[in-house]
């Protein structure tokens, strides 16, 4: 049976007739599915807090492109094991099409790739969101000159009517999300969005089963908090689906994404910025369940200290605005889909208690940009060649009670191995020179756990370095630019801190602004855009080449690790 709708509104606003969203075919669920219908709100709550099965079925051009392979079942069950209670499944779908408009007919075998993927995720008892992905980069990304949106809201409906036929009897465990981050800068394109998320709530609604009761996740542009808040309108009343709101949140950009030195996090200042965030979304919209569907702060990428810290305060900030949460991992942050670790166990176990309202210690790090070393609670840090000393480390307990602190091999004796002075921890040179003994390579050498009464377990790695060192200091600059790789023999910690970068005249080779920053960020490129990193070189991207050769200035390179301290660097420089 065919029902249709009709909406002044949105046929005055839109070129598109929403009718076209159906061939006219509604689907009836057999007798044999459930369906048990909930608020958005309770659905939110249940998900939370979640994990996105990222860069997996959203990889372009299919799942398999990127850096992991198709999703198997069992990293369902490590996510469930790890205290995880949804999934949110990003598909990308731009490639999937085999007919051009109007008909944008979907490959049968990926719907029922995606479907097959849903169920291995309820068959487990958790939640999910699905969504259409990476398809806001292509076919669907309004900022570009050349898209027709009137082609874009067709096409919408078409993908979304055909999603929702397949899912339709899915449970009420499967949510839907309109789209992913759509680019957009005008209040225009937030027009534009608005009305995209009522085609598709028409399209999934003409597909019938259960969709007219399914709880679904709008968006506004961006997915972005400012955005969404500035532009972001109700749906149409007519459509009768639980709804809330999802946006996404990666900031501080400078420190979620390693950006001009910033590998600090947890001053007032930044505390406070991050709760004003928040508190903005949840002050426009009191009465909508929101959900973060992305967040993340990643090991890969960010001082291990400052990231508890962040994990631990987001976390709370998020539950005290009754916002519920889904982490990213990418397949490279987090689980190690191959091995079933999960690369930060203490990140996880803070997740889980914030979620649950219990306090977690957590170790003390520099948050004062402006100071040239930067001290973190997470580590014992000895130089290779030094004195093995008594090591001081300050915490913040949080009214938690420090009851042990074990050792690989052994628990150890307090008042001996170590003492305690309110939140300070000294540990003996006696102890530590048992792990640190002559010998001893560079690297990590143990993780002393810290069991508290209450909240998460801390790591402290004792970990021993000296400054790594480049095969060559200096090239010429290519003629042709591609990534330049720089042979590293590292030693401690595996990855550069940051990478500064001065020309011959003494002014900074990109974002010249930076000299207004504190002093461990002046100059400092951004990771993964200027540079990155490998098992066996520092990579300085073709981008950086082809500004050197742009300014014609010989440029160099000061390579810092953790510890950041004075001479914990290696310069290299790139003559033109
Ligand atoms: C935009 O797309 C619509 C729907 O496919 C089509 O009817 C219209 O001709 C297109 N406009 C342009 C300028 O191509
Ligand atoms: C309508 O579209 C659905 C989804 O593509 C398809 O399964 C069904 O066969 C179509 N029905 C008709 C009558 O074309
Ligand atoms: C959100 O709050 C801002 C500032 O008060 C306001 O300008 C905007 O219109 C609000 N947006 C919504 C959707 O309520
Ligand atoms: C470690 O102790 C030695 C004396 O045993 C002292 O000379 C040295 O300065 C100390 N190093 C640090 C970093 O405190
Ligand atoms: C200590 O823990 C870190 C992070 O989990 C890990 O990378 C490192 O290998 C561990 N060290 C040892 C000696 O197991």
């Amino acid at each position: 049976m065919r029902v249709s709708y009709s909406s002044a509104a949105l046929l005055l606003n839109g070129a598109f007739a929403l009718a076209q969203s159906t061939n006219g075919t509604r689907v009836t669920c057999p007798s044999t599915s459930k369906f048990s219908a909930i608020p958005a709100s309770k659905f939110f709550a249940e998900i939370n807090p979640g994990w996105n099965v990222g860069n997996t079925l959203d990889a372009v051009e299919t799942e398999g492109s990127w850096n992991n392979p198709p999703v198997v079942a069992s990293t369902f069950d490590d996510v469930k094991k790890a205290g995880f209670k949804g999934i949110r499944l990003p598909v990308t779908w731009a490639y999937h099409f085999n007919s051009q408009g109007p008909e944008w007919k979907v490959d049968e075998k990926w719907l029922q790739r995606v479907s097959d993927v849903l169920d291995l995720i309820t068959d487990r008892g958790l939640y999910v969101i699905v969504n259409v992905h990476h398809d806001s980069w292509t076919w669907a990304d309004l900022t570009q000159a050349s898209t027709n949106v009137t082609a874009v809201e067709e096409r919408l409906a078409k993908l979304w009517y055909q999603i929702g036929t397949k899912l339709a009897c899915k449970s009420e465990k499967v949510a839907f999300e309109t789209i992913n981050e759509i680019r957009g800068t005008t209040a225009e394109h937030g027009k534009i969005v608005n009305r995209l998320n009522n085609i598709f709530l028409q399209a999934i609604n003409d597909a019938g089963g259960y969709n007219p009761q399914r709880v679904v996740t709008l968006v506004g542009v961006g997915e972005d908090a400012v955005k969404t808040s500035q532009w972001f309108e109700r749906p149409d009343a007519k459509f009768k689906n639980p709804w809330g709101i999802q946006y996404h949140y990666y900031s501080p950009y400078d420190y979620i994404f390693q950006a001009w030195g910033k590998t600090t996090w947890g001053s007032e200042a930044d505390k406070a910025s991050l709760e004003a965030d928040i508190a903005a979304v949840r002050r426009n919209f009191t009465d909508i369940p929101l959900i973060i569907g992305e967040w993340a702060a990643s090991p890969v990428a960010t001082e291990t200290a400052a990231r508890w810290r962040y994990f631990d305060f987001f976390l709370r900030t998020a539950a005290k605005y009754n916002t519920a949460t889904i982490l990213w991992d990418n397949g490279a942050d987090f689980l190690d889909r191959a091995t079933h670790q999960w690369r930060d166990p203490v990140a996880l176990d803070i997740y889980r208690n914030a979620v649950k309202g219990t306090p977690n210690a957590l170790p003390d790090s520099t948050t004062d940009g402006s100071i040239t070393k930067q001290q973190s609670s997470a580590y014992i840090y000895h130089k290779k060649g030094t004195n093995v000393n008594d090591t001081i480390l300050p915490f913040h307990f949080n009214g938690n009670t420090l009851k042990k602190i074990t050792a690989p091999n052994k628990a150890l004796t307090k008042d001996k191995d170590y003492k305690v002075a309110g939140e300070t921890i000294t540990f003996s040179a006696s102890f530590l020179a048992t792990i640190l003994t002559p010998t001893a390579p560079t690297g990590s050498l143990a993780n002393l756990t810290l069991s508290f009464n209450k909240g998460t377990d801390l790591l402290v790695n004792v970990l021993r370095y000296s400054t790594p060192v480049l095969g060559s200091t200096s090239s010429a600059l290519p003629a042709t630019s591609a990534d330049l790789l720089i042979p590293i023999t590292w030693a401690g910690q595996n990855r550069p801190a940051a990478v500064k970068a001065v020309k011959s005249d003494g002014t900074f080779l990109v974002d010249d602004w930076t000299q207004n920053l504190p002093e461990l960020q002046r100059g400092r490129m951004t990771y993964n855009g200027q540079w990155n990193w490998d098992g066996s070189h520092i990579i300085i991207k073709a981008a950086v080449l082809d500004a050197i050769r742009a300014a014609g200035k010989t440029t160099r390179f000061t390579i810092e690790f953790y510890p950041r301290e004075e001479g914990n660097s290696v310069d290299y420089t790139i003559t033109v």
